[in-house]
């Protein structure tokens, strides 16, 4: 193994799903999964690609009654190329006896290998070398190629090479009993001598899908031009060329194929601009070489050294490619937001969630020019937000849980209990925390940009219309002299209603109400920093006044906050009345039960009696914040807030969450970071493990998981780096794990690239001769000159490496 390479000995038909999901290869534009180019969907392959924001709605009757979803739609297939000897089968892995098997995910050059030696039924033995990229230069390119080498047998031997089409969405079993043919056929032809091009619709949305194939053949470095048969069929195009192969020889295929669809821009029509890419494109090495260029370029910009990485060090970087391949600077010419779980499968229908949370922030440090389009996305999406918001009886703008196409609320309505077999109804949208997450992914972009066209533009009309969401969510409770927030869910999605109520919905939960109270406040004070002019066309455009924003301020001050008894935050009003959940015991009976909300609903239980997470809750806040800027926000709220508190806190929902969603241990990694540093290195290597090793148990062949795996990174380069800017200023205070020996990274601030190395007990930070970024950096809590050409060296103690809570908190 090197810290560059995903590698695989020996094939095993029950991990190939998972496979496929981490040898997917995207650009951005489109990605398509690790499956063999041999391969037909089945119970062990599944060959999806998808295009970023390729959408499709149908309708399925279900549980009486018709339900409407958004997916991502599975494209057709362009990586089909097989062969056969005269006389033999068509190649299928399963049918010959394999000598040798390599799997190799090139994660530096973006290639995947795959090395076989095999023996058919006549004793034939071949070797079957292939490779395959998707173009990191030239987003509409994919392209394959293989080597196949007779070692004992000599004849005739035909290729196939195809683009399919017949595809449907069939990669998650939960959905099977939903519509899911989404393509309609248009079109399909042999427009050159070695190319073949296919045309398909998406049925509702009316996405025409163009892809041209252009396959070639060297035998013995020579092209071999003989005649090909086409075979045709309803949206199914494919050729065959026939020729001889000496043993010992080696023949070489090639297959380049060109991705356009009718929403490209500068293009006259799809299917022309995919034949023209095909026919323009270079040979195989070619493309290969300038695909290694751009992701040379990218490393550079992204890549994160660990001294001493080994493993941790090849998954980070494994998690860093996929976050790449699927949002990349190609994204910033697009519309589309980030799917939580990749363009890597079907999962969540490709749908966008508040994931973005824990994947801008690495971005933000190295590319910020992708957040800045990734919320443009949302910005797009404004109007649809504003009438979901009216929809709903509330003012300004409402996020939808989950989003696709137009920004709509696509969450489910229903959603299949595996366990039980039955369809439950689904109240996830009742998350209305994702709206203080775009606020607050705003707001992060902004800190580290410092992009000001960006926060006046399209940055201060979300967060105002928000927080303008907000103050008509919250509702003044005489009582207590306090506003509530009622009717919502937190992220932890186990709770959807108090146990003995009829309608969905809990009231004041504590991370909803707080993140609502930093928008309040931080729209005023956005309000007041985007300056007079902009501020007026704003209080035209939105009819919003000086007084309205005072509101804002007064009501940010005034919501309500649950506390236990002991002073402990309530993950929402009433949880401690709750029954404890017998965690050792459910665990004796079922091993995993990190699903345990399907376990008791099968049981005609219901989770919502325990006090039991799927996932960090209340915990978020001490991720989203510093200790200090959580001080401010009580502060502001007017509760108290002590250091002791946080180890309490996080201690309670630690021991009552079950981690059911691989964003949780990211989160609980990171608050232990400082306090139980051995714990929090255990959560991160698990955090490692979720997809690699596809620690759900069946999860990950359905999509990787992007939070998760961004979130990683970000563990790495934030949370150890202790890397914060908070009032302009540029804050660190590392905190490195026992087992890493130090690490190394890029970090792009205000426009500028800043080197950052830990190693021991030494920090070095070095700023570029063209630095014009602030002139002071604070490590620790002591504030130092920083210049350009400057190399900061700083050291600290092992002791100060922990966490001390009174000296942390205010
Ligand atoms: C989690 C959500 C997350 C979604 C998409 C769910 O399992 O509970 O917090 O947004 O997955 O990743």
């Amino acid at each position: 193994m090197s810290e560059w390479t995903l590698e695989y000995h020996g094939f095993d038909p029950a991990q190939e799903g998972l496979r496929e999901a981490l040898c997917t290869l995207g650009n951005g534009y489109f990605a398509t999964r690790g499956a063999a180019g041999e391969a037909e969907a089945g119970e062990f392959h599944y060959p999806g690609a998808y295009l970023a924001g390729g959408y499709n709605r149908l309708s399925t009757e279900i549980a009486g009654r018709v339900v409407e979803n958004e997916d991502l739609v599975n494209l057709p297939n362009w990586l089909c190329l097989t062969f056969r000897p005269e006389g033999g089968d068509w190649f299928n892995l399963m049918a010959v006896e394999l000598l040798d098997y390599r799997q190799c995910l090139d994660i530096e050059s973006g290639v995947l290998k795959r090395q076989l030696f095999f023996r058919d039924h006549q004793g034939r033995e071949t070797t079957l070398i292939t490779q395959r990229l998707v173009h990191m230069a030239q987003p509409h390119l994919g392209a394959i190629e293989w080597r196949i080498r007779p070692e004992n047998w000599a004849g005739r031997i035909t290729v196939r090479s195809a683009l399919d089409g017949r595809v449907i969405n069939a990669g998650v079993a939960r959905y099977r009993q939903l519509a899911s043919t989404h393509l309609a056929p248009l079109s399909a032809d042999a427009p050159g001598d070695d190319t073949i091009c296919l045309q398909v619709e998406t049925r509702q949305s009316k996405l025409r899908i163009a892809q041209a194939a252009r396959t070639r053949l060297r035998v013995a470095g020579q092209e071999i031009e003989g005649k090909r048969q086409p075979v045709e069929e309803a949206g199914y195009i494919a050729q065959e060329m026939t020729f001889e192969l000496a043993a010992g020889g080696e023949a070489v295929v090639e297959k380049i194929v060109a991705l356009h669809t009718s929403r490209d821009r500068a293009i006259a029509e799809p299917g022309f601009a995919a034949c023209q890419a095909v026919a323009r494109a270079g040979a195989f090495d070619e493309l290969l070489d300038s695909h290694r260029r751009a992701w040379q370029h990218l490393w550079q910009r992204c890549d994160i050294g660990l001294d001493g990485g080994g493993r941790v060090q090849m998954i980070l970087r494994l998690h860093i490619f996929h976050l790449l391949q699927t949002v990349s600077p190609h994204s910033v010419d697009l519309d589309v937001g980030v799917p939580a779980r990749g363009l890597h499968g079907e999962a969540y229908r490709g749908h966008i969630f508040w994931d973005e949370l824990f994947i801008f922030p690495f971005l933000n440090y190295r590319i910020p020019e992708i957040t800045r389009a990734l919320l443009r996305y949302r910005y797009r999406r404004l109007d649809e937000a504003r009438h979901l918001a009216r929809q709903a009886g509330y003012r300004g703008a409402m996020y939808p849980w989950q989003s696709g196409s137009d920004g709509r609320e696509e969450s489910q309505q229903v959603h299949l209990n595996p366990k039980s077999g039955r369809w439950i109804p689904d109240n996830s949208s009742l998350q209305r925390h994702v709206n203080a997450a775009v606020a607050y992914n705003v707001w992060r972009y902004y800190e580290v940009t410092e992009d000001r066209e960006f926060l006046a533009y399209y940055g201060a009309e979300m967060l105002f219309e928000i927080a303008r969401f907000w103050a008509s969510a919250a509702s003044w409770n005489a009582q207590r002299k306090r506003y509530d927030i009622r009717g919502v869910m937190g992220p932890d999605e186990f709770h959807d209603r108090y146990p003995d109520a009829q309608a969905p919905g809990l009231d004041n939960n504590t991370y909803t109400n707080v993140m609502a109270a930093w928008v309040l406040g931080r729209a005023v004070n956005v309000y007041d920093l985007i300056g007079e002019r902009r501020r007026g066309e704003l209080n035209d455009a939105l009819a919003l006044s000086d007084r309205e924003v005072s509101q804002w301020m007064s009501i940010g001050q005034q919501l309500f906050v649950p506390f236990h008894a002991d002073g402990v935050p309530s993950q929402f009003e009433g949880y401690e009345g709750l029954q404890e959940f017998d965690w050792a015991g459910y665990r004796e009976r079922y091993g995993d039960i990190h699903r345990l909300d399907r376990l008791l609903e099968a049981e005609g239980d219901t989770v919502n009696r325990y006090k039991a997470s799927k996932q960090a809750d209340v915990l978020m806040l001490f991720y989203l914040f510093s200790a200090e800027e959580l001080g401010d926000i009580f502060a502001q709220l007017g509760y108290p807030f002590s250091g002791e508190l946080i180890p309490r806190t996080i201690d309670y929902y630690q021991q009552r969450t079950s981690h059911g969603s691989t964003l949780s241990r990211v989160v609980t990694s990171w608050v232990l970071a400082r306090a139980d540093r051995l714990q929090a290195w255990e959560l991160f290597q698990q955090v490692l493990q979720s997809d690699i090793e596809d620690s759900q148990g069946g999860t990950t062949p359905e999509g990787i998981h992007l939070g998760a795996m961004a979130g990683s990174v970000d563990l790495i380069q934030r949370g150890h780096t202790g890397l914060e800017i908070r009032d302009g200023m540029l804050r660190l205070n590392p905190c490195l794990p026992e087992a890493l020996g130090g690490l190394h990274l890029r970090l792009r601030y205000r426009g500028c690239w800043l080197e950052l190395d830990l190693e021991g007990d030494r920090l070095t930070l070095t700023a570029p001769e063209s630095w014009v970024g602030p002139e002071r950096v604070m490590f620790r809590d002591e504030i130092h000159p920083f210049g350009a050409g400057q190399r900061l060296e700083l050291h600290y103690s092992e002791e100060e490496r922990c966490w001390q809570p009174n000296r942390d908190c205010p």
